[in-house]
């Protein structure tokens, strides 16, 4: 049977890569990666070129950049899905890998993939492997641990607005957010305002080669970050043990 893996590469740093992805990316017939419109090498292919030769990868075309559910992106997913497809039709019983930054069941694109896939293709196993997550590789890097004891979690894409990011942070969980990039103004005054700016930390471009992590204190509160930025805000802690009262 012919089988579609979704494949977690890491935020950026190819060392990040498990020893199954690597695998993986080592065996199979050919690896998809998703690139913008224009042109440039996408974030999961520049990792993907670490473990497989450039002949076996094939870059898919995603309206990337854009923020909201539009016409333009149903089309892009449309086509990446034929595009896939048509291989599976030239290569019955081929293995195909499609890379993600990140984890694949982490706001990937690879969900909106397979589904369309499958039905095109039909007889098709999809199977995933996970990969290390921006904030896991932020909260390591930056020495914050995430949860500790009975401390709770949320991850938050900014784009689905502040309201509820407010919230969590008014009830003192722990809070990751993603996507916020070019509302970096707007997501630091609302941990301003929450009291929480003091601990959170940031970091942008994490595993490549402008990477910046930094209290999220000692950012320029005007100015806007990268797409690939993420931030950590621990909750308050009280020593050793806190998690757990
Ligand atoms: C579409 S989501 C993909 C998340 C990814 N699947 C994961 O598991 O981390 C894109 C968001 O992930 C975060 N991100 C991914 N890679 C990153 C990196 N190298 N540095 C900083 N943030 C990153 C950013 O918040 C970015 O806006």
């Amino acid at each position: 049977m012919s089988t579609l893996v979704g494949v977690g590469v890491g935020p950026g740093d190819p060392d990040l890569v498990t020893v199954k992805a690597a695998n993986l990316l080592a065996k199979a017939d050919v690896v998809f990666v998703p690139v913008a419109d224009s042109g440039d090498t996408g974030r999961a292919e520049q990792t993907v070129l670490f473990y497989a030769e450039a002949w076996r990868v094939e870059r898919v075309v995603f309206a990337l950049h854009d923020r909201e559910h539009t016409a333009r992106r149903e089309q892009a997913w449309d086509a990446a899905a034929a595009h896939v497809a048509r291989w599976f039709a030239a290569h019955p019983g081929g293995t195909a890998a499609f890379a993600t930054i990140g984890d694949p069941c982490v706001y990937s694109t690879f969900t909106y993939l397979a589904g369309t896939v499958r039905d095109l293709v039909g007889e098709l196993e999809v199977r995933l492997v996970p990969g290390i997550t921006a904030m896991q590789d932020l909260a390591a890097r930056s020495g914050t641990p995430l949860v500790e004891g009975r401390e709770t979690l949320s991850l938050f894409p900014m784009t689905a607005g502040a309201d509820r990011f407010r919230e969590a942070l008014r009830r003192g969980d722990a809070v990751v957010a993603y996507k916020f990039g070019r509302m970096l103004p707007e997501t630091l005054a609302v941990l301003r305002e929450t009291d929480r700016l003091d601990g959170a930390v940031y970091g942008a471009g994490l595993g490549l080669v402008d990477e910046d992590i930094r209290p999220a204190a000692e950012l320029d509160p005007d100015e806007t970050g990268p797409y690939l930025s993420t931030l950590i805000v621990p909750p308050r802690r009280d020593g050793r043990g806190h998690g757990l009262r």
